[in-house]
């Protein structure tokens, strides 16, 4: 009998405009019995591709996408974040509900569920910009018009290591209006996008896409990220285009913080190692605190910090480097989380039913800088 390899497609491009390189989709894999030559094939395909889409797996079991996402990484055990979102005080804690069985599994999206997963009377609400962001869209236009909420990696940065994968399974998806995201930051850009699209950007793009001077900088430059950096960030706004925080000494002070311990801060490189070759800039730009220089000094200054790091990234989301995946029930989309950095979208209507289940896993080893080492 012949052996059937999995055929990965590249994903077509989301408009004419578009100069997105990187996504791949795959159909009919198995994931509750995947042999490993398919694993290697997934693999292979999310580390070339960084977004891989496995398509029609609606009956995924939360257990059989934990194990997936583990795969990738079979030290890892833990939530990517830890019991950090225990913490009311996060901005993370409202997003996500966690499923009893199988707690490294999350539950998101929108509208009320009588049962899911042994989740009872859940009421899930789908982040909305006007939480987070300073200036917001007009009422009236709310649900014409969305932003890019929160570019970042799913990643605690404080204490653990961030996640390899994320996997995101697309349980429940709204019918197929669309809606103009808007950047309004002063150059006008705008892109249509389906409704809650997920928005996905290549760090290595964002990489190649500085100057000769920048690659050297961001190739020897580190940041440091605050302490608890959910919690820290939480009285703050976010600019308009969800890169990064507007500085207004609204973060809260290290000693209203949990207990810090120091050998938990995170001072990670700006770039990370792609495992099949290449750089990623990868910075979470809303937790930034300090960026540590080339030259050994370190920039403490927050607002000089934020808008040195929104300088590297911006040109990076422009809308023709930006992937808006149009979710169908079934999408299981895996992405790779040292390599992109994606953004939630969308402004739904309280009748507007979502629901997707994310899993991803504290990495058991850190990120791998330019000089090869781990951090
Ligand atoms: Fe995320």
């Amino acid at each position: 009998m012949a052996v059937k390899t999995l055929e990965v497609r590249p994903l077509p491009p989301p408009h004419p405009d578009s100069t997105v390189d990187f996504g791949a989709e795959i159909s009919n894999v198995d994931l509750e019995n995947l042999s490993e030559a398919d694993f290697q094939v997934i693999r292979n395909a999310l580390y070339n591709s960084h977004v891989v889409v496995l398509k029609n797996q609606a009956g995924l079991s939360p257990r059989a996408q934990y194990e997936l996402t583990k795969r990738f990484d079979p030290a890892s055990d833990n939530y990517g974040h830890g019991k950090t979102l225990d913490a009311k005080r996060s901005v993370l804690h409202p997003d996500l509900k966690t499923i009893p069985h199988q707690p490294q599994v999350q539950v998101i999206g929108n509208g009320f569920y009588e049962e899911y997963e042994g989740l009872k009377n859940i009421t899930l609400k789908h982040p909305h910009h006007k939480t987070f962001h300073k200036e917001i869209i007009p009422e009236e236009d709310d649900l014409d018009a969305t932003r890019f909420y929160r570019w970042h990696i799913d990643a605690a940065l404080y204490a653990l290591n961030p996640p390899k994968v994320t996997s995101l399974l697309a349980v429940k998806v709204p019918a197929g209006r669309r809606q103009t995201l808007r950047f309004d930051d002063g150059t006008g850009e705008e892109m249509d996008v389906p409704l809650g699209t997920t928005a996905f950007v290549s760090g290595q793009n964002m990489y190649n896409l500085l100057s000769e001077e920048d690659k050297e900088f961001v190739r020897n430059a580190k940041v440091e990220y605050a302490p608890h950096p959910y919690i820290w960030m939480s009285p703050a706004k976010s600019r308009s285009d969800g890169l990064g925080m507007i500085s207004e000494g609204l973060e809260l002070p290290l000693s209203d913080l949990p207990p810090i311990n120091e050998a938990d801060i995170k001072i990670l490189p700006m770039c990370w190692k792609n495992p099949n070759g290449g750089l990623a800039l990868q910075i979470h730009p809303s937790a930034i605190k300090a960026i540590h220089m080339p030259n050994g000094e370190v920039m403490t200054d927050l607002k000089e910090v934020r808008e040195l790091v929104h300088r590297l990234q911006r040109p990076a989301i422009s809308a023709q480097h930006v992937y808006p995946h149009d979710w169908v029930e079934g999408d299981l989309v895996l992405f790779n989380n040292q390599g992109v950095l994606h953004s939630v979208v969308g402004a739904f209507s309280p009748e507007e039913q979502r629901l997707f289940r994310q899993c991803n896993l504290a990495s058991s080893e850190g990120v791998m800088g330019p000089d090869g080492k781990l951090y």
